[in-house]
């Protein structure tokens, strides 16, 4: 089927893994295609915190409330944002943080044991 959204590359640094994003999809949405074990996915509307991420590169726009309780101001001035509440501006990449970021690398490890 013919996907007339336009879609930049996201990169995640811990695994080397890209994924293609829409610019209007949230980092999470994208990142879910991957279709692997240990990406983090909770509430999926900003309020439970598992899908913290850092931007390390590129900008992105937020899709909805990032509730404070999970990123304080300080962090989002330092890149952290939730992956589920923003959307890639450009080409982004990333890092997994938290307490999802073991289990994310290492579900990628189980798969591809020459990265661990
Ligand atoms: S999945 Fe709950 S905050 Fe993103």
């Amino acid at each position: 089927m013919f996907d007339s959204h336009p879609k930049v590359q996201v990169h995640i640094a811990q695994t080397n893994e890209s994924y293609p994003c829409a610019l209007d999809e949230s980092l999470l949405k994208g990142m879910l295609r991957l279709g692997r074990k240990g990406i983090p996915v909770g509430c999926v509307n900003g309020g439970c915190g598992v899908c913290k991420v850092r931007i390390l590169e590129g900008t992105t726009t937020l899709l909805g409330p990032v509730s404070r309780a999970h990123v304080t101001q300080e962090e989002q001035d330092m890149g952290y944002t939730l992956a589920c509440r923003v959307a890639p501006g450009c080409v982004v990449r990333l890092e997994v943080v938290g307490k999802f970021e073991k289990p994310f690398s290492r579900g990628f490890g189980q798969s591809n044991p020459i990265l661990t």
